[in-house]
């Protein structure tokens, strides 16, 4: 056993800053070297002349023309919509939802196909370079065995739980439970695989979640219970994970129709324990600084202080919000609110794996929101969405994010493809030297496909599933 040193264009942001202050945070070491302890952390990452001694005799792994970057990190992917990508369903999230997603969720009930589609699953996150994912899980307590063990297997982070649903319609009916039987599924699945790996949940790669589908496949009994299950969990590192204001489609969509059936004024409150109009209680809240809710496209600026004050961070998912139709996050307000934002692909709603694709189709979204909402991205704020931000969306920032010493050693070595190498070779830089390194940033996120994506590490251990 030994150190290892990769030398390389290092890119990422150092410290723990927020959104706001990431591009002072941006480190830009283009003659790089980080090293890898034999545990597994960081403990050199600087300028390869300045290496220190101590480390002369780690093994080099020399990377020409590449660029060491932190792990991405996916706040918001389904698993059971693996093979739903691209499904065409005649109208927005809750036509979507019936037609094309509950029917693809179904045939998870089968464990040969759900084991597939874990090796599949995967299979495609280390091809994206995604070394830690907040997963909505299988309703099929088979299937998430299969994503927990695949997982395993590979070395990878996760967190996940089985997608909770009580109530819907026909093609939904499948996925249904109990009501006492969603409780006692999910208290099942955090004693069997919370921390499962080192047995304490503060090191493990493997973290369970509580996961209600969203306020419409559940009911308030739901919600309550399980506001009681998260408030005896809630010290042993147990997550939270579900969409909130998603599709705005006036007097149908998901959140008027949310408002009617839960009668609230405000969605969130149905996660925060209030269930009728006015009132303070109703259940335990859900939200806290271990709560990821995806979407947030059309929050009241209440419901952002709220999310601000609990901690609780928003996966912002543009993929997945143009192909469904869902509108833009207002970047501006949300940014504004000091809720903390990290990526999702949405993968199902979404129909790209790469975290680097959702953050080019943020940048798009956001350069043209309407008159002064719009905003150009740094390219620091896109790399803090992917990375950092997401790390700390998952409660884990002190363990990876980015290449400060001490730090489990997530990373990525990019090698970029013939396309994405001749163009960061001869495109134009600028003269001053933080646009140039904001420059080259930008065109490697924009880049960055999986042909690029050489090597994938977490914990320091090659990842090759
Ligand atoms: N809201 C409830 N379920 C889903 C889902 O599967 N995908 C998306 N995008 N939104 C949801
Ligand atoms: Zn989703």
């Amino acid at each position: 056993m030994t150190d290892h040193v990769h030398y390389g264009h290092i890119f990422h942001l150092a410290g723990s800053p927020r959104i706001t202050d990431a591009v002072d945070a941006l480190v830009s070491t283009p003659d790089g070297a980080l090293v890898v302890g034999e545990d597994g952390t960081i403990k050199y990452a600087g300028e390869r002349s300045a290496l220190p001694a101590e480390f002369a005799s780690a093994q080099p792994h020399e990377h020409p023309g590449g660029y060491l970057i932190p792990g991405f990190v996916d706040t918001h992917i389904h698993f059971p919509q693996t093979y739903a990508g691209d499904s065409y369903g005649g109208g927005q999230l809750l036509e979507w939802l019936n037609l094309c997603i509950f029917p693809s969720e179904s045939k998870f009930a089968d464990p040969e196909f759900a084991q597939a589609a874990a090796v599949e699953f995967t299979k495609r996150r280390v091809a994206a370079g995604t070394t830690a994912m907040m997963v909505f899980g299988s309703a099929f307590p088979h299937a998430q065995d299969s994503l927990f063990t695949e997982t395993q297997r590979a070395g990878l982070r996760i967190v996940s739980g089985r997608g909770i649903q009580t109530v819907g319609g026909d093609t939904a009916k499948p996925l249904l439970t109990s009501e006492e039987e969603a409780i006692r599924l999910t208290r099942a699945e955090i004693e069997k695989w919370h921390g499962a790996d080192t047995g304490d949940f503060r090191t493990a790669l493997l973290h369970v979640a509580i996961v209600p589908r969203f306020s419409l496949s559940v009911t308030t009994e739901t919600l309550k219970n399980l506001g009681d299950l998260y408030d005896e969990y809630r010290d042993r590192g147990v997550y939270v994970h579900s969409h909130l204001n998603e599709n705005n489609r006036p007097g149908t969509g998901e959140v008027d129709t949310t408002k009617e059936v839960y009668q609230v004024d405000s969605y969130l409150d149905t996660y925060d324990g209030k269930f009728l109009p006015g009132s303070q209680v109703g259940g335990k809240s859900l939200l806290g600084p271990r709560t990821i809710l995806a979407h947030c496209v059309h929050c009241q600026d209440a419901e952002l202080a709220r999310m601000a004050e609990t901690g609780t961070s928003i996966s912002h998912c543009p993929v997945s919000q143009l192909f469904l139709g869902s509108g833009t996050m207002p970047w501006k307000r949300t940014v504004g609110s000091g809720v903390n934002i990290s990526a999702g692909t949405d993968f199902g709603g979404g129909d790209e794996w790469l975290i680097p694709r959702v953050l080019g189709d943020a940048f798009k979204q956001h350069i043209t929101e309407p008159g002064d909402e719009g905003v150009s991205m740094h390219p620091a704020e896109m790399l803090f969405l992917g990375t950092l931000g997401g790390a700390r969306a998952l409660d884990m920032e002190e363990r990876f994010g980015n290449f400060d010493a001490g730090k489990e050693a997530d990373f990525l070595v990019i090698e970029p493809a013939d396309a994405l190498r001749a163009t960061l070779e001869n495109a134009v830089r600028a003269e001053d030297a933080d646009l140039a390194r904001d420059q080259t940033l930008f065109g490697l996120l924009m880049g960055i496909r999986e042909s690029s994506i050489a090597e994938v590490y977490v914990q320091g251990r090659r990842v090759t599933a």
